[in-house]
């Protein structure tokens, strides 16, 4: 089963408009002069550098993302961004249910869920993000923790076409404290398993699960290798030109 892996940076709260713009058409030169590159690639800036991004990348082949939506259309949401105005600005994913949100927000996998079906709705792609604490770690939970916030967070419908799966340990974001491979293959293919009992194994087979978590252009072919992981949500090495774009051309 090929997958075509995903490389998807998460910009974050990071940088100015100017960076913003600088950064994506950086990404979007190398992207050019590569037409060939074995991996999609998306960019997730910040909202109010989602026009002048989606202006910098338009004809590169690289695609534009939000980090987050609301779960309704429109309305009384005061500081919210709904799925239909994403993709009206030229986005195509969202990321969705980052354990960023869930700890500053108290987002619950209910409302990621919710987030999800609005997203699907929209016509975007929805990254579901998921993994574990390293108290949930040691305290060998690991498995559980991520088979249950996949089964409360993955919508209806929810099919290779337009959801992808990022399994992001939470004590591997922003540490520099990267999984080893045995632990990401581990977790990557119990997520694909449970992704058979939730959505079938043919659809499970066709899923990308993306790894993310102190992802760097020094780890990144070993984690890209492995048999379950189809690519990467990459934090502080996305806010690079040339550590993103080195990590993009680990895919083989
Ligand atoms: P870092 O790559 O900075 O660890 O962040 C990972 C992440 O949270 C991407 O969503």
């Amino acid at each position: 089963m090929s997958r075509r892996p995903l490389i998807a940076g998460n910009w974050k709260m990071n940088g100015l408009l100017a960076d913003g713009v600088a950064l994506a058409e950086g990404i979007a030169a190398k992207r050019k002069a590569q037409p060939d590159l074995a991996c999609d690639m998306l960019i997730c800036p910040p909202f109010p550098l989602l026009g002048a991004v989606v202006g910098a990348v338009a004809g590169s082949g690289v695609t534009v993302g939000g980090q987050d939506c609301h779960g309704k259309t429109a309305g009384a949401h005061t500081g919210d961004t709904s799925p239909a105005l994403l993709k009206d600005v030229g986005c195509s994913a969202v990321i969705l249910g980052h354990s960023e949100r869930r700890t500053d927000h108290g987002e619950t996998d209910a409302q990621v869920k919710a987030k999800a079906v609005a997203a699907h709705a929209a016509g975007l792609l929805a990254i579901v993000c998921i993994g574990e604490t390293l108290a949930q770690r040691d305290a060998g939970q690991t498995i559980e923790v991520n088979k249950s916030q996949l089964k409360g967070s993955l919508p209806e419908g929810a099919n290779a076409v337009n959801t992808v799966i990022a399994y992001e340990p939470v004590w591997a974001i922003g540490t520099g404290r990267v999984a080893t491979p045995e632990q990401a293959q581990e977790v990557h293919a119990a997520i694909r398993a449970e992704l058979a009992v939730l959505i079938g194994e043919a659809e499970a087979m066709k899923m990308r699960i993306l790894y993310g978590g102190s992802m760097k252009p020094e780890n990144a072919a070993q984690l890209i290798a492995l048999p379950d992981v189809d690519g990467g949500l990459i934090g502080g090495a996305a806010l690079k030109v040339d550590d993103f774009w080195a990590i993009a051309c680990n895919c083989a």
